[in-house]
């Protein structure tokens, strides 16, 4: 995950990027800071920077330069050839030194393959001033970020004087001072965006953002927006979204509310849910939100019933069975379930066989399966997850992911519907790759064959007493991907997990020849 946040000095990108970096796990790469550096270990030299005899040796100084950065709990701290320079660079005489640094080529060049270089191992939140048009042109997201002058040099005023403008939205500063720093700003952006080489720009596919009347959050909001992957990492929004969805329940939690159970059982307390009632009065919500081992008594038993009945009925009519089942009941920990679709039978063989033996299963299913009140009540107790297919469904996805946390599996079909014949072109939703990602979970593929078969188009009583084989395969880790970057695992992921799923259903094609 690349985000590139251009813009001139003082839109609000550092303290934009800053948020991100928080809030979704992302390493904040402060270019400019790199820049400064470059101008900091020039001047520390003694070298009129400004002096066009000086440019080699700003160079060498440049190319030779190791710059990097440190998390502190009061930001980052940025070190140059091992020597702190967080504060060194922010000076009046480096924000004058830095332009001419900045403009050198060769400074850039040594700069750009740097910032490369950290985004090699890490998905990051790069702020700059050619950040979408020439070190990440290929990032996730682009943003050119631009606010009035004079909101700016406000805003860098405050910041001098040791406020927050960002934090306080009436805070005010010396008026000659704002003058003073408008008066640079309006110089440098003049200077960075005339400069020949990477001059300030936005990148033809960045999306502009004003934040002179925006508040900090409003502006992150704004970019979380423009790319699912990035608002699923978001963890503010799972700490925030889950009980603002729904009020706190009224009642005390009785004390026999059924604790998860020892086997199958949830390893973490449902997080960011509220307490199920013992007995009834749970919304749909509760049901998704929970481990299905916190679900009250009632639930449990109709599960059981249901587990039992459909289990014994389906098999007697359609004796199936699951190969190497070991592998798909082993409880240490949630995984992710994908396998291919043809029939209604293929979540029950899975459902049930781990459900017997203790082992939770949560079916990812679409919403416009909760026609009615009946169907979402039955789906919300068998321990389903609603997803609105077509749009970015961020709750779905949390909620998927908290299952996984808590030693769940979860059961999605990315085939996305059932698939009736193999010249039907298949289109993969990947999203359960980014699930199991965003979770730390291994993703296991289990393929079926013969249930697509028993029911022609058309027909509506299905064939009896014909046999249907699955198998499962090994769960599949991100690590064992041996990829870095977490945009490119999910790839890698979704890719080689369907081929498994493939690879197993041609074997039991090959065993059981004439079942599809
Ligand atoms: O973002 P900042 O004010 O810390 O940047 C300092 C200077 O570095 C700025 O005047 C322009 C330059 N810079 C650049 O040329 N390219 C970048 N990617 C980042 C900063």
């Amino acid at each position: 995950m690349i985000v590139a946040i251009d813009g001139p000095a003082g839109s609000g990108k550092s303290t934009v990027a800053k948020a991100i970096a928080k809030r979704c796990g992302l390493t904040l790469l402060d270019t400019g800071a790199m820049y400064r550096s470059c101008a900091l270990l020039s001047v520390q030299e003694g070298l009129d920077v400004y002096d066009p005899e000086n440019v080699d040796r700003i160079v060498e100084i440049s190319q030779a330069a190791q710059i990097s950065f440190e998390q502190r709990e009061d930001g980052q701290g940025v070190f140059a050839n091992g020597q702190d320079v967080t504060k060194e660079i922010r000076t009046p005489e480096i924000d004058v030194a830095v332009s001419p640094v900045s403009a050198i080529p060769a400074v850039r060049e040594a700069m750009v393959a740097q910032q490369r270089k950290i985004a090699e191992d890490t998905d990051v939140v790069a702020e700059g001033r050619d950040i979408g048009t020439v070190v990440f042109p290929k990032a996730d997201v682009k943003v050119f970020l631009t606010a009035d002058p004079e909101a700016r040099a406000l805003r860098r005023a405050v910041q001098r004087a040791g406020g927050d403008a960002a934090k306080d939205k009436d805070a005010t500063a010396d008026k000659q001072a704002v003058d003073e720093i408008l008066a640079d700003l309006k110089r440098r952006d003049a200077y960075d965006s005339s400069r020949e080489v990477a001059p300030l720009k936005p990148a033809e596919d960045a999306v502009h953002i004003d934040s002179s009347l925006l508040s900090v959050d409003e502006v992150v909001a704004k970019i979380l927006s423009l790319n699912d992957g990035l608002a699923a990492m978001d963890v503010e929004a799972e700490k925030k979204a889950e009980p603002a969805e729904k009020p706190q329940p009224q009642v005390e939690v009785p004390a026999q509310n059924p604790k998860p159970a020892a086997k199958g059982a949830s390893k973490k307390a449902s997080k960011a849910a509220g307490p199920l009632h013992a007995f009834a009065n749970n919304s749909f919500e509760d049901y998704y939100d929970h481990a299905m081992s916190e679900y009250p008594l009632p639930a449990k038993a109709f599960f059981g019933v249901v587990v039992g009945i459909v289990g014994g009925v389906t098999k007697v009519l359609w004796p199936w069975s699951i190969e190497d089942l070991d592998k798909l009941v082993d409880n240490s920990c949630g995984r992710m379930i994908i396998m291919n679709h043809g029939a209604l039978l293929d979540p029950i063989l899975v459902i049930v066989s781990c459900s017997v033996r203790g082992v939770s299963v949560r079916p990812i299913f679409k919403s416009e399966f909760n026609a009615n009140k009946l169907t979402t009540w039955f789906f919300s107790r068998i321990g389903g997850i609603p997803v609105n297919r077509g749009t970015a469904d961020m709750k779905a996805v949390r909620r998927a992911r908290a299952a996984l946390e808590r030693g769940e599996h979860v059961l999605v079909f990315p085939e996305g519907t059932r698939i009736k014949s193999d010249d039907e072109e298949v289109k993969i939703h990947g999203g359960f790759a980014l699930m199991a990602q965003l979770a730390k979970a291994p993703v296991q593929p289990v393929a079926i064959v013969g249930a697509r078969d028993l029911r022609k188009k058309g027909q509506v009583i299905p064939k009896f007493f014909k046999r249907v084989y699955a198998k499962a395969g090994d769960p599949i880790t991100f690590e064992s991907l041996g990829i870095k970057g977490k945009k490119q695992q999910v790839e890698a992921m979704e890719e080689l997990a369907m081929k498994k799923v493939y690879e197993l259903r041609d074997l039991l094609r090959s065993k059981y020849p004439g079942k599809m």
